[in-house]
């Protein structure tokens, strides 16, 4: 694995040339790759040029990195990341954050659309994700352990950065939003959940629930990353509401919010210290 990262993050750096480090690295989820397009002097890298990188199957999903500047930091962005469910295994969902660890990149914002399961949700709100839920019964790190990447036994307590939600709920302040702070529980999709799930998910402490987000997480923590992340709460989960849910409803709300939630990372990312 090593290797393959070395690969492909020495076909990076070539297409970069020089330019200083990299302050952030964003993941962007579905309908919100429009993002990357308010990134400045963008170097774009489709991922089908990148060695050994996974391909994105999903429609909606460009498939690049776009790195550039943003709000005077220097961001490099995915337009559009790698799921479990496409039947990649873990390590290779997680190989874009093993690339950034070896740019040396040391904060992870995550986004990503997800269903409502906290009755108080509305579609549209956007979530401060405090904590995970791992529900997938995988995990990115199993198997022999790269002592280079991190440790054996990492510490996930803290995987979502205290000071990174702080500045998250006074950027939200500043705009006038009232951002929603919770739990995530990672499925592994594709199949939505059925209405008894998310009733567990529910007892279980989740607040919403998607198909992302959790294993780039868990890599970040492994590679001792800071970490930031925003749900969109495109819909409410399963049995919520006597209606059925799809993919399309999905798209339609990140449609509608993308430009609240585009101001708001914007000015997190702005907001953020080197040492955050
Ligand atoms: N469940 C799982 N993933 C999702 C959902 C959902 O309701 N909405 C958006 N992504």
């Amino acid at each position: 694995m090593a290797n393959k990262v070395e690969n492909a993050t020495n076909y990076i750096k070539a297409r970069l040339g020089q330019g200083g480090p990299i302050d952030v690295a964003l993941i962007l989820g579905s309908g919100l790759g429009i993002m990357a397009e308010e990134i400045e002097n963008p170097v774009v890298i489709p991922y089908d040029e990148i060695p050994h990188f996974p391909q994105s199957t999903v429609e909606g999903h460009k498939g690049q990195f776009v790195i550039g500047e943003l709000q005077g930091k220097r961001v490099m962005a995915m337009q559009g990341r790698v799921h479990f469910y496409e039947g990649y295994p873990m390590a290779q969902v997680t190989f874009p954050v093993r690339i950034f660890q070896a740019l040396g990149i040391k904060t992870l914002f995550l986004t990503n659309a997800a269903g409502g399961v906290n009755v108080d949700y509305l579609p549209g709100d956007l979530m401060i994700i405090k904590d995970h839920i791992n529900f997938a019964f995988d995990n990115p790190l199993m198997g022999p352990n790269e002592e280079t990447l991190g440790p054996r036994f990492p510490d996930t307590s803290r995987t979502y950065s205290k000071s990174l939600i702080k500045i998250a709920r006074s950027s939200g302040k500043h705009l006038g939003m009232a951002l929603k702070e919770g739990v995530y529980l990672f499925n592994t999709g594709p199949t939505y959940e059925t209405p008894a799930e998310i009733r567990m998910a529910r007892i279980l402490g989740a607040d919403a629930v998607g198909m992302s987000t959790v294993p780039e997480a868990i890599a970040a923590a492994h590679s001792g990353m800071k970490v930031m992340g925003i749900s969109l709460i495109t819909n409410m989960a399963a049995g919520i509401l006597d209606q059925p849910l799809s993919h399309a409803e999905v798209v339609e709300t990140a449609d509608r919010v993308k430009q609240a939630f585009i101001q708001l990372v914007k000015l997190i990312v702005e907001r953020m210290e080197g040492n955050d």
